[in-house]
């Protein structure tokens, strides 16, 4: 008899931990975050023509995959979404720099050396991003 009851909370033990342990039993949406949230992955980023660019001149301010840093906000924001900030927003931002008007990292500097191409090929890389993160 006391053989079945401890057989019994053994079973139950164990099926609570499968059920705790299950990957994705709490279902619906992911927690907020750098989590990828609407189809595209957010790997899928990765090795895009852009990404070399954007690392080599956005990402000292804007962080590695534009999550932000201590110098600049992140981009992967609602802020910057296609509707807030058109790609010519991004334009300007590279030719002419951005006088600082939504945070306190400062002014952002024109970024100089960037072809048209370049800038098209970030700009499709953030977007790239944004869109992962569930931005839009
Ligand atoms: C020296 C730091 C720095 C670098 C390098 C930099 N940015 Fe920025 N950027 C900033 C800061 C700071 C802001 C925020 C200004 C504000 O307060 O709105 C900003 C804002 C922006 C905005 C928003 C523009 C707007 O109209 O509000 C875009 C788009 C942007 N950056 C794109 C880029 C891209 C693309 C690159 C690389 C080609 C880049 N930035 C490189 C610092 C930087």
């Amino acid at each position: 008899m006391r053989l079945i009851v401890v057989a019994a909370v053994a079973v139950v033990a164990v099926a609570v931990a499968v059920w705790a342990l299950w990957p994705d039993h709490h279902g619906g949406h992911p927690p907020a975050g750098n989590r990828p949230s609407s189809g595209l992955s957010l790997s899928s980023t990765a090795g895009m023509p852009g990404e070399a660019v954007f690392n080599q001149k956005c990402a000292v301010c804007h962080g590695v995959q534009a999550v932000g840093s201590p110098q600049g906000p992140p981009l992967v924001h609602r802020y910057y979404e296609p509707g807030h900030h058109s790609d010519m927003a991004f334009l300007l931002a590279v030719r002419r720099g951005v006088r600082a008007h939504h945070w306190r990292f400062g002014n952002m500097p024109p970024v100089p050396g960037l072809s048209d191409t370049d800038v098209r090929a970030v700009i499709d890389y953030v977007r790239a991003l944004q869109r992962a993160n569930g931005i839009f």
